[in-house]
């Protein structure tokens, strides 16, 4: 069943737990998720299409498909536009059927960022669309896909997030705490006394972006401190490409199709193990 987050994320928050949101670009990326989430108990997952991956796929195609598979699973499934900085992208997604979007404004100067997030809102919420925002930056780590080597860190100022939350009427805020998109070169210093005050500041669900190579206690605290959503994309890509290189060692090549069955279960692989993390505390 296709959803939009807030229930889920209310949920989640209520209950001290993070919903997994893995970047789907693909049938294979699509499949590996949902078996995934159904083998570990029927949990609740959002498939995340980042709008850097409209050239593999259109948000109508990517609806489409979300929907088929949905409807053939037993659980609650979010299909999400993952930051997307374009108006005219975001509206088309929701008028598409997207059950949640990210507007990412994180580049724009404050009043600029709240005024696109306060217009996206009003849009959204008509459609019964939940809307996440950005505020802060996060910086780029190795291998990352999202956003480019020269981003740097800003951290979120949790009087700024009160007021943005409160002006614009977000469902979701996206805070910079010390994770980068891509995978860390050392251990990640994350700033958990930063989240407590903007949990406190808010008490809404909270989105940590960067979830590749966080470890599992990190992630702990982090939902401790009222994070309800954590992004994955990296690692599923890592993985699956590092494993499937290796099928191409051999002397002889497999067939695509073999490739394509392996790219899904791999992908499931690093799924389950995050989604292990954000459930058990
Ligand atoms: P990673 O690529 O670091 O897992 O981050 C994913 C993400 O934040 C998607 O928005």
């Amino acid at each position: 069943m296709l959803v939009n987050f807030n229930e889920m994320l209310s949920r989640a928050y209520r209950e001290k737990r993070a919903v997994g949101s893995f970047n789907v670009y693909n049938y294979e990326t699509m499949r590996g998720v949902l078996d995934a989430a159904v083998e570990m108990g029927a949990k609740p997952v959002i498939l995340a299409f980042g709008a850097k991956y409209l050239e593999n796929m259109s948000l109508q195609d990517a609806y489409s498909m979300a929907l088929s598979l949905s409807r053939q699973r037993d659980i609650p499934v979010c299909l999400h536009l993952d930051h997307c900085s374009d108006l005219d992208v975001v509206f088309q997604a929701i008028r598409e059927g997207f059950g949640s979007v990210m507007y990412d404004g994180s580049g724009l100067p404050f009043e600029e960022n709240m005024a696109n997030t306060e217009l996206v809102c009003r849009f959204a919420h008509a459609c019964g669309v939940s809307v996440e925002a950005e505020l802060g930056s996060i910086a780029a780590g190795e291998a990352s896909h999202e956003g480019s080597a020269d981003d740097r860190e800003v951290y979120t100022d949790p009087a700024s997030a009160r007021e943005f939350v409160a002006r614009t009427g977000v469902d979701a805020l996206a805070v910079s705490i010390g994770t980068v998109h891509g995978l860390y070169k050392g251990v990640p210093n994350i700033r958990l006394d930063i989240l407590e005050e903007i949990n406190e500041a808010l008490k809404k669900p909270l989105v940590l972006h960067g979830g590749s190579g966080i470890p599992e206690k990190t992630i702990h605290a982090c939902i401790r401190g009222g994070v309800s959503k954590i992004n994955v994309n990296t690692e599923m890509s890592s993985h699956a490409v590092s494993e499937l290189s290796k099928r191409l060692e051999g002397p002889k090549l497999p067939h695509l199709s073999v490739l394509s069955l392996e790219e899904r279960s791999f992908i499931s692989d690093v799924v389950k193990k995050y989604i292990r993390f954000f459930e058990v505390l």
